[in-house]
């Protein structure tokens, strides 16, 4: 069979005759400096469209692979305020990210003249601006010093000038500054495990979406649609300018212009490219704990209890591969994790409304009698090589890897979740995490799989009792092998892009800046063929998304109709509109803490990714109180919420300090006071991609001093959060803008100023939280020990008045789970400065008779400088008003404070 598909696509690939690289022409290689570049002719416009030939201009350079002489261009105004720009091979065969994968979205047809944004050809030699239609501002520019376009077998360069010192952001995934680097930065993307979050490194997923921001001339955005291996180098020089430039390993240039004009829009234009974000069930924005080495089921109870115990909220328990028998996905330890007490353990938490997650990994076991392994070798849903079966190496040994391309692949994985996760027999888990899924393999290229599984490298050595399946090392493996002379393999038809043929599919000419070493290193061979065609070296970074997405149909099989929650380490562009995401295995220290915020601002408000979070307290190395209770306060304003340790780490869990337990308890009562707002936020990113998370610059895109904050953000649309981010202080300097706010916790009215201000003394146990004027924030009058409790808590209506005296907010409710909603609830909050009025719409009816009769008990007004009569009531220091209700949430209401 397997013998049979390669002889078939040996046989296309060379009958292949038109292919550009049967016709290339073998010059030696040439300095990057003397490529031809491409003559543009055939030029046709439509008014909303432009097309082009594009021809090589010259001698093939031959850089880093073959240049292809015959190119096209496609210009599209696919919307007032889009533009799609694509440069890809005539003959088609060049890879193209497919669109079973990620749909592509419609072009409206838009007229240029009314566009915002406007595509300028220069024929010979070829190059093209894009300009701000209103300004002129040059946005993307691709005529400079060194900008020749190369358009290679295995390499393809896009440059474009920028202005000096440009504010951009994104190109995650990375742990650098949220503003990045404008000298000699390089961002590689190539999904791959990286523990400790390495600095100017690639790690687990790809996103090559930048923001520009220019201050009052506007933002916009600019995606890259190309999932092959690249660099982007942003980089100034006196003779080349201040440029970006794109260095991939191939595929094409698929591009999507977002005009903005402010930062919130270019956000919704993004969404409008890669899809809006899932909307998760509102339990799963409860406190979750997890840990690697839970040695058995009754430790994992015991950390349950534990938590009773210190009264902590705890909504979620999780469990790492600790649970599975002899780390075999499906499976579990029958001494230490038997299913029967698994069972207990799950029934118990949903009896307590409490929920339980376990992780599941890509890699299978390829060991006989294991029934996922021979049920996917039977049904062929296994990756393979040229001769048969590929094996890597992860938790479990030797492992298969699922071809999530391969018709039955989706079918077995379903069966699997099914018989495994069964309500009835198995363990009726409430949500998925799905790790290792870059693909990690321990085994680095050129590696004998069975060897390094037997290695005693791993499994690391049982530090205490014996156990088998415990013990997650960060993988340090015997010295790299010399790799085989590469396998040029054929495939491929043409005008099929799954791939030019006659490629180095393992090591290119062109060598990204791979942190793990080659492209194969640690990961599934990039040579190995998919059972659509295309290679692992083209679809390699986004494995793991579909992984997640995989394991979310088959969630979706066991709950039909409830709103999915997945859990994953790798992404690619898109991945937010199904699955949620924590930034993988970092370090217990304070500039991972501080880390933290420049990456959840990135993934929420640009990669259209809202539930995301960092491993509180921090995953490898020890904690310590101090850390992790800022880390406690500071991830109850992160969207995904989840304290997490490894193997090797002592145990944080949030009781282990009496300074964390008091600081997490007042975070977790917070958050949950908050959590209808946040909520709201999560489900208008859902609707319009609008960030339910925001940097400053977003807020204040004219004031300079915002757009290199990344220690502040604001959590929703009003709560400026400035978390003390130095080792081990009390103290801290941030920056308050131009604009009036309001502490949240005494509700004083505070005039910022566009200057720092420091505070000193900020309790281990709190973080400075503002409103910000203009705002409404309805809060649960009370907190809760779970999130189902919190339902049935009453409101408080909190009214943050603007400089000009107004406010608006919003609610949104629903029964949080259900996919398709029976009835929801959307309320507008209007603050005149003298009334309140709420409208909007009331279908949801409650989950419960407790729930629907949920009111609002008080409405707060802060910033007041006079008392009012009535049945409100005034502090004077504070200078709030309190008005005492009940309103119903059932229709509109108005209060005025007096009457
Ligand atoms: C932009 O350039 C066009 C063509 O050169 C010119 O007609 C127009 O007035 C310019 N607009 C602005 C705002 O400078
Ligand atoms: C163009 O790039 C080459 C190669 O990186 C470099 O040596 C050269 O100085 C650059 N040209 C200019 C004008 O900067
Ligand atoms: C929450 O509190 C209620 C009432 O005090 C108690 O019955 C319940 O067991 C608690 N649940 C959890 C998960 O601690
Ligand atoms: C295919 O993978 C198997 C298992 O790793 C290995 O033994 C075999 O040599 C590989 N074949 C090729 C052509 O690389
Ligand atoms: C490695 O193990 C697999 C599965 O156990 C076996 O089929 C294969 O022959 C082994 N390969 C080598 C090179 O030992
Ligand atoms: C661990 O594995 C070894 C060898 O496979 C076996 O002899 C031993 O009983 C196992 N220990 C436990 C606690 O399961
Ligand atoms: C911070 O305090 C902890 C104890 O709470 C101590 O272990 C740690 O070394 C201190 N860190 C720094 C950077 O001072
Ligand atoms: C809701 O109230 C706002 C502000 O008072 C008003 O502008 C809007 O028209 C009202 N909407 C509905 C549907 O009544």
């Amino acid at each position: 069979m397997i013998v049979s598909l390669f002889l078939t696509l040996v046989a296309s690939a060379t009958a292949a005759i038109a292919s550009p690289l049967a016709r290339a022409r073998l010059h030696r290689r040439t300095a990057i400096g003397d490529c031809p570049g491409y003559t543009a002719s055939n030029v046709v416009k439509t008014d909303s469209t432009l097309t082009a030939d594009l021809t090589l201009a010259d001698t093939a350079c031959n850089v880093y692979g073959e240049d292809i002489d015959d190119l096209k261009l496609l210009v599209e105004y696919q919307t007032d305020h889009r533009l799609h720009i694509k440069i890809y091979d005539a003959a088609l065969n060049v890879y193209q990210v497919p669109d079973s994968f990620m749909p592509r979205p419609a072009s409206q047809n838009a007229s240029s003249s009314a566009a915002a944004i406007q595509f300028n050809l220069v024929e010979d030699p070829f190059s093209f601006t894009i300009t701000r239609t209103n300004t002129n501002e040059t946005l993307f520019d691709t005529s400079g010093v060194n900008s020749t376009l190369i358009f290679e077998s295995q390499y393809v360069r896009l440059r474009t000038q920028l202005p000096p010192s440009p504010n951009l952001y994104g190109l995650g995934e990375h742990s650098d500054s949220f503003r990045l680097e404008a000298t000699n930065y390089q961002r590689t993307l190539w999904n791959s495990e990286s523990p400790y979050i390495p600095r100017h490194a690639n790690l687990y997923g790809s996103h090559p979406m930048y923001f520009d921001h220019r201050g009052s001339a506007g933002t916009h955005g600019v995606f890259l649609l190309n999932s092959d291996g690249m660099d982007i180098n942003i980089n100034n020089s006196p003779s080349e300018g201040q440029y970006l430039e794109y260095n991939t390993n191939g595929g094409i240039i698929d591009l999507y212009i977002m005009a903005g004009p402010k930062a919130s829009d270019v956000s919704k234009q993004y969404a409008e490219v890669v899809g809006l974000p899932a909307m998760m069930p509102y339990w799963v924005f409860g406190f979750h704990q997890c840990k690697y080495g839970y040695f058995d089921v009754l430790d994992v109870a015991e950390v349950v209890g534990n938590y009773s115990i210190a009264g902590i909220p705890l909504e979620t328990m999780w469990t790492d591969i600790d649970y599975m028998n002899l780390r075999q996905d499906f499976t579990t330890d029958p001494a230490r994790f038997p299913l029967h007490k698994m069972r207990e353990l799950v029934s118990t938490l949903h009896g307590r409304d409490q929920h339980y997650i376990v992780i599941v990994d890509p890699g299978i076991h390829a060991t006989p009698n294991y029934t996922p392994y021979s049920d996917g070798v039977s049904q062929d849903v296994f990756l393979k090589n040229s001769t048969g079966e590929y094996l890597g190496v992860d938790w479990p040994g030797v492992v298969v890897y699922p071809d999530w391309f391969a018709s039955n692949t989706q079918q077995w994985w379903t069966n699997q979740f099914a018989k495994f996760f069964s309500p009835e027999s198995g363990i009726d888990i409430d949500a998925v995490w799905v790790d290792m899924n870059e693909a990690s393999n321990f085994c680095p290229y050129g590696c004998d799989p069975n060897g390094t599984a037997s290695s005693g490298n791993d499994p690391p050595k049982p530090t205490s009792t014996p156990r088998n399946n415990t013990g997650r090392v960060i993988p340090g493996f015997p010295p790299d092998f010399q790799p085989p002379t590469s396998s040029k393999v054929r495939r491929g038809s043409p005008g099929s892009m799954t791939g030019l043929s006659g490629r180095d599919l393992l090591n290119p000419p062109y060598a990204i800046h791979n942190h793990r070493g080659r492209l194969s290193d640690y990961t599934i061979y990039t040579n190995i063929i998919n059972s659509n065609g295309i290679a692992q070296y083209d679809t390699h970074n986004f494995y793991g998304t579909m992984n997640a997405f995989a394991s979310r149909e088959a969630m979706l099989g066991r709950r039909p109709g409830r709103r999915p929650m997945v859990l994953t380490r790798s992404t690619f562009a898109g991945a937010g509109t199904k699955v949620a995401h924590w930034f993988g295995d970092n370090d217990s220290n304070w500039d991972d803490y501080r880390i933290s915020i420049a990456q959840m601002l990135a993934f929420t408000s640009m990669f259209q990714m809202p539930m995301v979070g960092s491993d509180v307290c921090g995953f490898n190395g020890a904690t310590d109180d101090k850390l992790c209770s800022r880390w406690a306060t500071l991830g109850a304003f992160y969207p995904f919420y989840r304290n997490h340790a490894d193997i090797s780490a002592p145990p944080q869990e949030f009781y282990r300090w009496p300074l964390v337990t008091a600081a997490a308890k007042h975070a977790i009562d917070t958050r949950y006071k908050l959590l209808d707002y946040i909520y709201t936020a999560l489900y208008r990113q859902t609707q319009d991609g609008t960030p339910l998370i925001k940097p400053l610059f977003f807020k204040y895109p004219t004031d300079p001093n915002t757009f290199g904050i990344d220690l502040q953000y604001f959590y929703g649309d009003s709560l400026l959060i400035s978390p003390v981010t130095d080792a081990n202080s009390t103290a801290v300097s941030f920056y308050l803008p131009d604009d009036i706010f309001y502490d949240y916790w005494t509700f004083e009215e505070v005039r910022g100023n566009g200057s720092m201000v420091t505070l000193t003394n900020v309790d281990y146990t709190t973080i400075p939280v503002y409103m910000k004027g203009g705002s409404i924030i309805p809060i649960r009058a009370n907190s809760a020990n779970t999130t189902t409790a919190l339902r049935q808590q009453n409101f408080n209506v909190i009214i943050a008045p603007g400089l000009d005296g107004v406010a608006t907010g919003s609610l949104y409710l629903d029964d949080g789970d259900s996919i398709v909603q029976p009835g929801i609830t959307d309320i507008n909050f209007h603050w005149n400065g003298k009334s309140l009025t709420s409208n909007g719409t009331y279908g949801y009816q409650g989950g419960s008779k407790r729930e629907a009769g949920v009111v609002v008990e008080s409405v707060i007004i802060l910033g007041q400088e006079n008392s009012i009569n009535g049945t409100a009531r005034f502090n004077k220091s504070t200078g709030a008003i309190t008005v005492t209700g009940p309103w119903g949430l059932t229709g509109p209401f108005e209060v005025t404070p007096g009457q």
